[in-house]
């Protein structure tokens, strides 16, 4: 039996939580459905970002259009598979193509890269390519692409606004993109970071009941992490004022109890222990996220030199390590859990609802 009730009030209880021993008992539950509804294997799929070009101005991001200090880079379709080659050498089972918003990226030259990728190797294809219109996420779906990430950041739609500037006189509703991709046939992927200024108890609590009600097949959340070079880590962005009593800090405890509650709340998903998380805590980050709920790991597989450049925020996790290195430093932490790594391309997993 699959445990998925739990209303707003329980998980915004369990995010307020101020008792270890309590706090025990939620990565445990979390880390039962887990094994019990995915499994004990871990998915790896290998990150490409491939552009850091975007025309966003999102006060979180570093790659906002905005952040002049950046050298921006797109890769070339040779690069992409070549880096697609070691991610099967590796053999991670899935390349998870990831970019900015960015429009010099045209709609056929990826749609023929996916057609390539999906006729030449046995990789599952995910995109996270920001808002793109209909059209290019119909094309890309009918390239071969079989999941598309985009997260929902929050869903507290006050500060979005704030956070999330619209792009000219388009507004940005990233709830009707998600249900268009699942219109397409897509595997749908959403999230949000946690910790952001301005970011309530209640909202975060929402957040997690939100990915329920989508029925998400993938959902990757982290802290925020404040980085100088944006407007909102130079403190020149006003977020909802809310009392500090209801500011849910950007820490790595949270983002474990967000990835507990994500995991009882939708048990089949595949949810990453991410670099975000890694990032904070460099020693076991990876592997607690793991342990409290997760079943996936993206390990980069940029070129070094393109990698330094998709700076989201300072400091990240495996900055100037090869995709050689990261490859056996993550074996050996999944190992070091009893955890063993998937072969193949690890799709959402739909268990008989008995
Ligand atoms: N801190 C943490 N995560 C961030 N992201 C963007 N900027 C930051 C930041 N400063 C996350 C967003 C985005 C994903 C690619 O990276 O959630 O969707
Ligand atoms: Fe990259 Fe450990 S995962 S160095």
């Amino acid at each position: 039996m699959l445990e998925q009730e739990m209303s707003v009030q329980e998980i915004e209880q369990w995010l307020r939580e101020r008792d270890e021993v309590k706090l025990t008992q939620l990565w445990d539950r979390a880390d039962s459905v887990r094994r019990q509804s995915v499994g004990n294997e871990v998915h790896l799929r290998g990150l490409l970002e491939i552009s850091n070009y975007c025309v966003r101005k999102c006060t979180y991001c570093g790659l906002n259009i905005g952040n002049r200090k950046l050298e921006r880079y797109r890769m070339t379709r040779e690069e992409i598979f070549e880096c697609a080659g070691r991610i099967v050498k590796f053999g991670y089972g899935t390349v998870v193509m990831q970019a900015g918003e960015d429009y010099g990226i045209k709609t056929d030259w990826l749609a023929e890269i996916i057609e390539q990728i999906k006729i030449e190797t046995p990789l599952a294809v995910t995109l996270s390519m920001g808002e793109r219109s209909f059209n290019d996420l119909k094309s890309w779906r009918q390239a071969g692409t079989d999941r598309y990430l985009l997260r929902l950041e929050t869903s507290d739609t006050a500060l979005y606004r704030c956070i999330h500037p619209d792009l000219g006189n388009q507004s940005s509703d990233r709830i009707k993109i998600l249900d268009q991709l699942k219109e397409l046939g897509y595997e749908t992927g959403s999230g949000v970071m946690i910790g952001i200024p301005g970011q309530t108890y209640q909202s975060l609590a929402r957040d997690i009941d939100l990915f329920r009600r989508l029925d998400l097949d993938m959902v990757g959340v982290g802290p925020y992490i404040e980085n100088p070079l944006t407007p909102l880590g130079k403190d020149c962005v006003t977020t909802p004022a809310i009392s500090s009593s209801d500011q849910v800090p950007c820490t790595e405890n949270l983002t474990y109890r967000v990835v507990a509650l994500t995991r009882i709340v939708c048990p089949e998903a595949n949810i990453p222990s991410t670099t975000a998380l890694a990032t904070i805590n460099r020693d076991s980050g990876r592997e607690l996220g793991l342990s409290r709920g997760a079943n996936v790991v993206m390990p980069n597989v940029t070129p070094v030199d393109y990698r330094r450049k998709y700076e989201i925020y300072p400091g990240k996790a495996c900055l100037n390590e090869t995709a050689e290195v990261c490859q056996d430093c993550l074996a050996a932490r999944i190992a070091s859990i009893g955890r063993s790594i998937a072969r193949g391309p690890g799709n959402r997993k739909h268990n008989s609802k008995t």
